[in-house]
């Protein structure tokens, strides 16, 4: 039989039992079997994954381990950290993995040594710069040292350093590091202003070097350090980028251009030079510990047997939400008020890395792709959307994350943290009980009309799916491990579509269509009597405005 006969196959038996899956309940699933949640959790040195409490059981386990056995993953996943060319579109590897190479656990797979040393090389070099901001060996134009950072970067140029310092706020002791993204002046204006130019280091970050809302910004960035006087700007400015040539043409300072590689996707990049405002923010040990967690997750993800692999299950639960269970979001919880940037952090590594619909032999995918990821943190989630996913008429599977300990200085609000936590897990899979709902009511003097009522107000129907991740404290390495176990998760369910997830050619007509729109915006004659009539009515009423 062949391997592709095969996989239809297990597909076929996966779907099939789901059909009796999906008729029962997690309660009746959980009162069936009292192991579920040693069956359905992974239990590592410093984090539980458990997802006993997702509509799965014992067959549909071992048929969806049996599937991504058979279609080779774990092949797959040596072909990414070998370099193989897996970005078929732009004919490139995705060696991310590479960035956070640890002399003292070399992975067998990386074996390209010239790579290795280039990474070595330019980590050091980033790392030493950022040690010199922080210690004030690097010094203004002015000779004072730098104060702020302003980075100007978007997307993966932007989204994984953001969510890093903000994660590792508890370890910030260096420069005050701001980001400013959006191409509305508004962002840059707010920030600058508390800013002093004096003291201030702009990191342009942008891998192509060409991302007009990245340009824009760093011009005006540079406008601001010269109607404040400063001399010396080219001091003030550092590059991170694969574009030397754009960068150089652009006034920086060949020493202050630091590298990324035309092999690193900008979402998977914050490991590279693209984390030197991490660096910055937080130094160099603590930096080398977010790299260390990131490798071991790495070493697991290579090493550890499918059944136990915390990236390959996290694959195959999502895989199971989205094209067995059809549901078609997933929202992202963290009760971890330094983890709030991670769902837009995983929104473009999910979704521009698995938004797509043509798969590696160019044809059409039959199976749904990414998910829409969104989120919020807990407990503040619980006051707005979190009605919906009780009682709401959409199923929306969540991915909880809570950390044993907290960093926090104040302790004394954790054990009620975690207990929120898991109260929402339980809320979600099994509701409410009819019984206490009407006991409640009986205490209070209400008509039987009005008991009725309201009981059916009150009830959850529950049967809604959840995997909480419990690390143990968020520190460094648990970071980077966590993160990285998320780009594989990625990885895996890409494999499983047959797409490629190291591309986002999606985003490129947006831009092209808003150069042209500019050209006719900002050329008072020009009109394009080839646009839709709606376009082209928003342009003649903005042209119309009055100031
Ligand atoms: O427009 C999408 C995108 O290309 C992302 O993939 C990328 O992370 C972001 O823009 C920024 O790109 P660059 O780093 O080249 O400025």
């Amino acid at each position: 039989m062949n391997k592709k006969k095969d996989i239809s196959i297990l597909w076929e038996k996966i779907n099939t039992n789901a059909i009796s899956v999906k008729k029962k309940s997690l309660k009746k699933l959980f009162e069936e079997d009292k192991d579920r949640f040693k069956k359905f959790s992974i239990m590592t040195e410093d984090l539980l994954l458990d997802f006993s409490k997702e509509n799965i059981d014992q067959k549909s386990f071992e048929d969806l381990i049996d599937f991504i056995k058979t279609i080779g993953i774990k092949k797959s996943i040596r072909k990414l950290f070998n370099g193989e060319k897996i970005n078929i579109t732009e004919e490139q590897s995705a060696l991310h993995t590479l960035l956070r190479y640890n002399p003292k656990n070399p992975l067998a797979e990386h074996t390209d040594k010239k790579k290795i040393e280039d990474v070595l090389t330019e980590r050091n070099r980033m790392l030493l710069f950022a040690e010199n901001i922080r210690s004030g060996i690097y010094l203004s134009s002015t000779d004072k040292k730098y104060t702020d950072i302003l980075h100007i970067g978007v997307g993966g140029s932007s989204l994984g350093p953001k969510m890093v310092i903000n994660a590792m706020s508890p370890d910030a002791d260096g420069p005050n590091v701001h980001f400013i993204s959006n191409l509305d002046g508004s962002n840059l204006s707010d920030v600058i202003e508390s800013l002093s130019p004096t003291t201030t280091l702009i990191i342009i970050a942008s891998k192509s070097f060409t991302t007009h809302d990245t340009l824009i910004n760093a011009n005006s960035a540079i406008q601001w350090l010269r109607d404040n006087g400063i001399k010396n700007i080219k001091n003030h400015i550092v590059a991170i980028t694969n574009s030397l040539s754009g960068a150089k043409d652009f006034g920086i300072n060949e020493e202050n251009i630091f590298k990324i590689w035309d092999w690193v996707g900008g979402r998977f990049s914050l490991w590279s030079s693209m984390g030197l405002p991490i660096a910055i923010a937080i130094g160099t040990e603590k930096f080398i510990k977010i790299l260390e967690g990131a490798n071991e997750a790495d070493d697991h993800f290579l090493n550890q047997p499918i059944e136990k692999n915390i990236p390959i299950l996290m694959g195959l639960i999502a895989i199971w939400r989205r094209n067995i269970m059809n549901y078609s979001t997933t929202c992202v919880v963290p009760y971890e008020h330094h983890l709030s940037l991670l769902p837009s952090y995983l929104q473009q590594l999910e979704m521009e890395s698995n938004g797509k619909t043509l798969m590696w032999d160019n044809s059409i995918s039959i199976l749904k792709t990414s998910p829409i990821i969104w989120g919020g943190t807990g407990t503040e989630v619980q006051h707005s959307f979190f009605q919906l996913m009780h009682q709401g008429t959409d199923v929306i599977p969540v991915d909880f994350l809570i950390g044993k300990n907290t960093r926090s200085k104040i302790k004394t609000h954790h054990n009620l943290l975690v207990s929120n936590c898991i109260a929402q897990s339980r809320a979600m899979a099994f509701g409410s009980s009819k019984k206490i709902i009407e006991k409640e009511l009986s205490e209070k003097s209400l008509s039987n009309e009005k008991l009725n009522e309201l009981t059916k107000h009150m009830e959850v129907s529950g049967n809604k799916p959840s995997t909480t991740y419990m690390f143990d404290s968020l520190t460094p390495k648990v970071l980077g491990k966590l993160i990285a176990y998320f780009e594989h998760k990625v990885f895996v369910m890409g494999c499983i579509w047959n797409i490629n997830s190291f591309d986002q050619l999606g985003v490129e007509l947006g831009k092209k269509l808003a150069q042209e729109i500019n050209e006719i915006i900002t050329e008072p004659n020009l009109l394009n009597n080839n646009l839709d009539s709606s376009s082209a009515g928003l342009i003649a009423n903005f042209k119309n405005k009055s100031s």
